[in-house]
């Protein structure tokens, strides 16, 4: 038998902080904050999540496609703050590094972060279905009074 259970907003199972899945973000993990400049959004992340994650489960999507750090569609600038990698070789070269290029999909927050990305969207919420309910159909009424039964002979 299946069981759901109805998880107060923001908790996960365990009662700890839960991103908007209601997974588990950790208790004890220490929260940062990432600014996502020019549009000032903000979310917090934890030093184990990639930062596309952390975006993605606040609401702020960034763009990507690989989410391994090969593909670059992430390629986003760190204006302010450090970052490590996931990865031992991010697809980037010692150029950009040290222009402030980062890959936000292997990229953990070390300090709070401020990133310039323009091409962020905060898509909306999507509305509510709404649930379409037939109208019941009218109920027969029948009378089963024994006045009413129809009588049996027997043979
Ligand atoms: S999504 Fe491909 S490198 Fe980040």
């Amino acid at each position: 038998m299946e069981r759901s259970i109805e998880l107060p907003k923001g908790r996960a199972v365990n009662g700890g902080p839960a991103d908007r899945s209601g997974h588990d973000i950790g208790m004890d993990e220490p929260r940062l904050r990432v600014t996502v400049e020019p549009h000032g959004w903000t979310f917090e992340t934890a030093p184990d999540q990639s930062l596309l994650q952390a975006g993605l489960a606040a609401g702020v999507r960034l763009p990507h496609s690989c989410r391994n750090g090969t593909c670059r569609a992430c390629i986003t600038q760190l204006r302010s703050g450090e970052i490590s990698y996931r990865i031992e070789w991010p697809g980037l070269s010692r150029e950009e590094k040290a222009e402030g290029w980062i890959l936000p999909c292997v990229a953990c927050a070390r300090s709070d972060l401020v990133l310039d990305a323009p091409q962020a969207t905060r898509p909306a919420a999507a509305p509510r279905p709404t649930v379409l309910t037939a109208p019941k159909p009218p109920v027969a009424s029948v009378d089963v009074s024994p006045d009413t039964l129809p009588t049996t002979t027997q043979k």
